[in-house]
C-alpha cells in the first residue's frame, strides 16, 4: 500500500507590491474599508517578466530543493490555476520544460480557487493507485492582469504568486489522509471571467464591454464561502476519522479575513490554529493554500507528525478539503540540487527545439 507524503514545498511572489494607499489612487476606495472587510492590506502583482509559467517553475524548483528530488525523478506534473499563459499548451507542460522533468506527464487543472485542493487529492489517488511516485501540484496566478482596476468590488482582493508541494510515495503510513472535493455548477454566474473562452471568444465587443475581466457577485460568494468551509473540513475530519482537537493547524485559502474567522468560529476553534497571511498578499486564487504553507513552515508552526487541514473554495462553484499528516523529505540530498537543473532543462529544450527544426528540414516540412 502507497501513501502519498508531502515531502517538499516551495513558493514565488512577485517583487512588485501594490498597497491598499495605492488603490485609492484608482478607485473609490480606502484603506480602513479594505482592512475591515477583507483583511488585507497588501498584495504583490506580477511585472512584465514574471508569468504564471515563471512563478509556478521557481516555486516547483524550490520545493524539489526542499524535497531533496530532482526534476528526472518526476513522473507527474499538474497546475492548478485559473490565469494559465495560453489555452494551450498548458503551463504545466511549460513548467515541464523549464525545470526538465523529462519523464513527466503535465496538465493544467481548472477549478478556480479550489484548485490546488483540487490537485492534492488527484496526486494522493494517483500515487495510492501505484501508478507513479513523484508528484509536483503546483498552485500558480497571475489574476491580476484579469482585474478591471476600475472595479473597486473585485480590484482589492487579488494578488499574483505560486506555490508548490512535492507528493512522494511511501510505505511508510502517513502524508495525505483524506480529500473532500466537491462542485456546484449552479452557482457558475456568481464569480465569472465572461469571455476568452469558446463561448465568448475575445473580439472588439467583449473588451469594448470589459467582459475579459472577473466579475463577481460578492455577497453571495461570501455567503457560500462560510457555509462551505466548515462543512469541508468536517467531512474531510470525518473520512480521516479524526476530530477538530486532533489538528494543529487549519490552512485556509486566503481570500478574506471574515470568511476563515467565521469558519474558525463553526469549528470552534481559536484563531491560533488557523494560519492567515491574506494581509500581505490578498487572495492568489490556487497559490494562496501552499503560500500560506510554506510561512507556516517558517515560522514554525507545522513540524513533522503533525495533522493539519487545507481548505478552499472558488468559482464554479468548487470547494473542498484535504487532511494530512505532516511529512518533510523523505530522500538524502542530493549532489547536484534541483535549481542547478534550470541550465541542464533549458539546453535541453533548446537541443530538442533545433533537432525538431534539423529533421524538418532534412525531411523537407520547413525550408
Ligand atoms: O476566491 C474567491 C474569491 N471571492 C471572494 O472570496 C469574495 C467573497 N466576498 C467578499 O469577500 C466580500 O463580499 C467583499 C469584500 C467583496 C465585499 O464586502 P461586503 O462586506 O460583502 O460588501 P458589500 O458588497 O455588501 O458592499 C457594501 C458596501 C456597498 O455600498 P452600499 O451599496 O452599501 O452603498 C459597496 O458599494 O461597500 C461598497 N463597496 C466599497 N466601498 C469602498 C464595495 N467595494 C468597496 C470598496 N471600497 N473597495
Amino acid at each position: 500500500m502507497s501513501y502519498a507524503h508531502i515531502t517538499g514545498w516551495g513558493m514565488s511572489v512577485p517583487k512588485k507590491v501594490l498597497d491598499n494607499q495605492a488603490i485609492t489612487q484608482m478607485v473609490d476606495t480606502n484603506d480602513e474599508w479594505i482592512v475591515s472587510r477583507t483583511g488585507i492590506r497588501e498584495r504583490r502583482i506580477a511585472g512584465e517578466d514574471e508569468t504564471t509559467a515563471s512563478l509556478a517553475t521557481q516555486a516547483a524548483l524550490n520545493a524539489l530543493e526542499t524535497a531533496h528530488l530532482l526534476p528526472a525523478s518526476v513522473d507527474l506534473i499538474i497546475v492548478a490555476t485559473s490565469s494559465p499563459e495560453h489555452t494551450f499548451p498548458s503551463t504545466a507542460s511549460l513548467v515541464q520544460d523549464r525545470i526538465g522533468a523529462y519523464r513527466a506527464g503535465a496538465y493544467d487543472l481548472s477549478a478556480a480557487c479550489s484548485g490546488f485542493i483540487f490537485g492534492l487529492n488527484t496526486a494522493n489517488q494517483a500515487i495510492r493507485s501505484g501508478d507513479v511516485n513523484n508528484v509536483l501540484v503546483i498552485g500558480s496566478e497571475t489574476l491580476t492582469r484579469f482585474v478591471n482596476w476600475k472595479d473597486r468590488n473585485t480590484c482589492i482582493l487579488f494578488g499574483d504568486g505560486a506555490g508548490a508541494f512535492v507528493l512522494q510515495s511511501s510505505e511508510i503510513p502517513g502524508g495525505i489522509l483524506s480529500g473532500v472535493t466537491r462542485s456546484d455548477g449552479s452557482g457558475g454566474d456568481l464569480l465569472i471571467l465572461p469571455a476568452g473562452g469558446s463561448f465568448m471568444p475575445a473580439n472588439f465587443d467583449s473588451v469594448h464591454n470589459e467582459l475579459h475581466y472577473i466579475q463577481m457577485n460578492g455577497r453571495e460568494v461570501f455567503r457560500f464561502a462560510t457555509k462551505v468551509m466548515a462543512n469541508a473540513t468536517q467531512e474531510a475530519l470525518r473520512a480521516a476519522r479524526l476530530s477538530i482537537d486532533d489538528v494543529k493547524l487549519i490552512i485556509p485559502h486566503q481570500a478574506n479575513q471574515r470568511i476563515i474567522e467565521s469558519a474558525a468560529r463553526k469549528l470552534h476553534i481559536s484563531m491560533d490554529r488557523v494560519m492567515v497571511n491574506v494581509d500581505t498578499y490578498g487572495n492568489t486564487s490556487t497559490a494562496s493554500i501552499p503560500i500560506a504553507t510554506c510561512e507556516a513552515i517558517s515560522s514554525g508552526r507545522i513540524a513533522p507528525g503533525d495533522k493539519v487541514v487545507f481548505v478552499g473554495f472558488g468559482a464554479g462553484l468548487t470547494w473542498g478539503a484535504t487532511v494530512a499528516q505532516w511529512s518533510g523529505p523523505i530522500v538524502p540530498k542530493p549532489l547536484i540540487l534541483p535549481t542547478h537543473f534550470r541550465f541542464l532543462a533549458r539546453l535541453r529544450s533548446l537541443l530538442l527545439r533545433l533537432t525538431r527544426r534539423i529533421e524538418g528540414v532534412i525531411w523537407g516540412r520547413i525550408e
